[in-house]
């Protein structure tokens, strides 16, 4: 059994044995997982790709000017289009050197560090092929190095797992090295429920995904079409949740995990929460993990915001 399929069935035992059901997003993200969201970017609903690029089209030279980083680590990588903007900001400014994409899906990366080593001749690329909770160790290239965490892929994190993932970037920077973050904003339900619930069936076919998912790597026998895509926006911990609800009862064989799973007919699979942020609440967040955010910025609309942090000595 590969690696990933272990690490998706250890999954599996224990999402799906919990009173609700659940798995991690990562899950969404093999080949065609990545180009559905690439998909999604280029949906009309779906505003948080749009928004971020605004903001970075705009403070790109900013950025290069305040960090002079030599190094840019990026991490959930995808196709690193937006990441483009900040390449372009960084070599006008003469500092850059190396870039560090790391991505949890292979066919993204390859993709992303062979179109940028073409677009950027003399830029040392390192694509890591890795997770981002597990292997920061990894990461090579001269300080000082920036971290871009882009897309809002934080909110993606539940809050406790969020401040562990940031501690854990803040312990292999060193002091005075920088977090550039993306977060999506709180806005009016209707906006956001739009963006994970598009018309057009594109965020319905990528949540399915998961199951496709399951199936290649363990074997399991899930109908996709036997369960409906769901975005709920709970206003109390503002995040939207994914779910797969399934249409009838269905019964479930999935023999890498050694395990068969029971669906009452209702009964739904929780497959991502997206946070949204406060500007307060993100600084404050970012604080506790040990790092200052020095700027702030939002596009025209404020739907999205985007900071740029340095790493500071823990009290
Ligand atoms: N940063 C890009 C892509 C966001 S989609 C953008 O802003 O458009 C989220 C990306 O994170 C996907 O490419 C997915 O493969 C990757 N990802 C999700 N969970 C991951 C994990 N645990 N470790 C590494 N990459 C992960
Ligand atoms: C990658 N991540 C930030 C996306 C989000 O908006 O939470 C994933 C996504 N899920 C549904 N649509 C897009």
């Amino acid at each position: 059994m590969s690696d990933r399929a272990e690490a998706l069935r250890t999954d599996v035992r224990s999402g799906f044995s919990a009173a609700q059901k659940w798995l991690p997003a990562k899950w969404f993200y093999d080949a065609r997982g990545s180009a559905l969201f690439e998909d999604i970017t280029r949906l009309p609903e779906y505003y948080p790709t749009r928004a971020e690029r605004e903001t970075l089209a705009r403070e790109a030279g900013e950025i290069a000017r305040v960090t002079g980083a030599s190094t840019l680590v990026e991490l959930g990588s995808g196709s690193s289009e937006k990441t483009r903007l900040l390449l372009d900001g960084l070599r006008a400014h003469g500092t850059l050197r190396t870039f560090v994409p790391l991505d949890v899906s292979a066919s993204a990366l390859d993709e992303a560090v062979a179109a940028i080593r073409a677009d950027y001749p003399g830029l040392e690329v390192h694509g890591v092929v890795g997770d981002f909770t597990e292997d920061l160790g990894l990461l090579p290239g001269e300080p000082p190095r920036l971290v871009a965490f882009l897309g809002g892929t934080i909110g993606n994190f539940l809050p406790a797992e969020r401040i562990k993932f940031l501690r854990s970037v803040r312990a292999v920077l060193a002091e005075g090295e920088w977090l550039l973050l993306g977060t999506d904003l709180v806005k009016d339900p209707e906006t956001l429920v739009r963006a994970y619930d598009d018309a057009a069936g594109v965020t319905a076919e990528f949540n399915r995904n998961m199951l496709r998912v399951v199936n290649d790597l363990l074997g399991a026998d899930f109908d996709p079409g036997g369960f409906a895509h769901e975005a709920y926006w709970d206003a109390e911990r503002e995040w939207i949740e994914m779910r797969l609800r399934a249409t009838e009862e269905t019964t479930v064989h999935i023999p890498g995990a050694g395990m068969t799973v029971h669906f009452a007919e209702g009964e739904y699979i929780r497959t991502e929460i997206s946070a949204k942020f406060r500007a307060g609440g993100v600084a404050a967040e970012l604080a506790e993990s040990g790092f200052a955010v020095e700027r702030w910025w939002t596009d025209a609309e404020r739907r999205f915001g985007v900071s740029l942090s340095r790493a500071v000595r823990e009290g």
